[in-house]
């Protein structure tokens, strides 16, 4: 349509949002199909957090906020990252937004030129190539291995860093693949960046406190303090407290970035929902065994789904460190016949010929820039993830 704006050219619908309407399609019309394509945690929100929110409404805490968030939470969010990350931020270094999704889209927005590169590591959350396009900047991808279990490497990452580049975006633990590196895996990276002292990065730390075992989360500024007056460390409160419906996310990094950040958001959506920035200000400063508790839980779903996805003839499924994701590999389906009896030649006819076939809703690689492979999120009960797999097995071996 002519009257709409050429950067619109430029951004795919997401393949998640695609493929859970596919699913709910098919629901409606009486199939009895499990969805594993949602990225959101199956828990509700808890009560402590619910508690401040009424409290928030009651008090008359329903104005328009500062256009970073209120006070409180930004102090809360700056001792956040003295506490869990050993990092030291102000709070005037903070800013809170409507999601993660904000947060990173108003980065770009601030930084972005035309020809500016970002790079971003293959497997990718589907939204960071659509943001940099909108914002006028170019994705350029670099593929993970599932040998090296999709963590960049320093000559991958060093092989396409350019005069160019503006950012780095670091994700672990990742979605789509849960991986997440090591002190000393990110080292490797971090190295590599010290030696470039134009490119910026943006770690989106999202899923930090879902990590499993005694794995220990690390994020640059914390491995490599250098990095400190170029990095934009994101996180928020939508995985770790089951909180993705009240729309809060937060950065801290260099003051003139937040400030940029902040002018962008003032023209924009303004401050978050007041009452949600009180609530993510419990979710930051109450008790913490929410998140000990339901990291259990996905940790024993985790298990479950990669043991049973190994047993199923034709895949390969690492075992990811957090998230709640797994992302196999189907190479060993590709040419096979599915029991409809088409060809599978690619993951996205993996994924359409297992819902035909079993009802059970997953999202091809290829929408993740890596395949053949498919992402299977375990955010769901472990009744469903097992019949869900079983299903897979079942699929799996029907193919000829
Ligand atoms: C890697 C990653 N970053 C950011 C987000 C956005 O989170 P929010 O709900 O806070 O906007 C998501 C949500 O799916 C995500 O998976």
């Amino acid at each position: 349509m002519a009257f709409l704006a050429d950067a619109l050219s430029r951004v795919k619908p997401s393949a998640t949002i695609a493929v859970a309407q596919k699913a709910r399609d098919l629901k409606a019309k009486g199939r009895d199909v499990i969805g594993l394509g949602a990225g959101e945690p199956d828990f509700d929100t808890p009560d402590n957090v619910k508690d401040a929110a009424k409290a928030a409404i009651d008090r008359g805490e329903t104005k328009y906020t500062p256009v970073s968030g209120i006070p409180e939470l930004r102090k809360a969010i700056a001792e956040k990252f003295k506490r869990e990350n050993g990092l030291d931020y102000k709070p005037e270094q903070t800013i809170v937004g409507t999601g993660g999704k904000q947060i990173l889209f108003n980065a770009f927005m601030a930084t972005l030129n035309p020809g500016d590169e970002v790079i971003i590591p293959a497997p990718y959350w589907v939204s960071y190539p659509e943001m940099v396009s909108i914002c006028g900047g170019t994705p350029v991808f670099v593929e993970t291995k599932q040998e090296n279990n999709f963590k960049l490497t320093a000559d991958e990452l060093e092989s396409v860093i350019t005069p160019k580049t503006k950012w780095f975006i670091f994700n672990s633990p990742s979605n789509p693949t849960g991986a997440a590196y090591t002190h000393d895996e990110l080292k490797v990276l971090t190295d590599v960046l010290l030696k470039h002292d134009h490119v910026w990065t943006l770690t989106d730390d999202m899923y930090e406190h879902l990590t499993f075992g005694d794995f220990k989360f690390a994020t640059p500024v914390e491995v490599e303090p250098k990095l400190y007056d170029r990095t934009l460390t994101m996180n928020g409160v939508s995985k770790a407290y089951a909180m993705t419906g009240w729309r809060i996310g937060y950065a801290a990094g260099p003051l003139a970035l937040i400030k940029a950040m902040d002018m962008i958001q003032g023209q924009q959506t303004s401050g978050a929902s007041s009452i949600a920035q009180w609530a993510a200000l419990e979710a930051l400063n109450g008790p913490q065994d929410f998140v000990a508790k339901n990291k259990a839980i996905f940790e024993g779903r985790r298990d479950l789904v990669v043991s049973m996805l190994n047993q199923a003839t034709g895949l390969v499924c690492p075992k990811p460190e957090g998230a709640f994701y797994v992302y196999p590999s189907c190479a060993g389906l590709i040419g096979k016949t599915a029991p409809s009896g088409k060809v599978i030649e690619t993951d996205e006819d993996f994924v359409t010929e297992l819902l035909e076939a079993e009802g059970v809703a997953v999202v091809h690689g290829s929408a993740f820039g890596l395949g053949p492979n498919f992402r299977i999120s375990y955010a769901t009960s472990e009744d469903l993830l097992e019949e869900a797999c079983k299903r897979i097995q079942r699929f799996c071996a029907a193919c000829r």
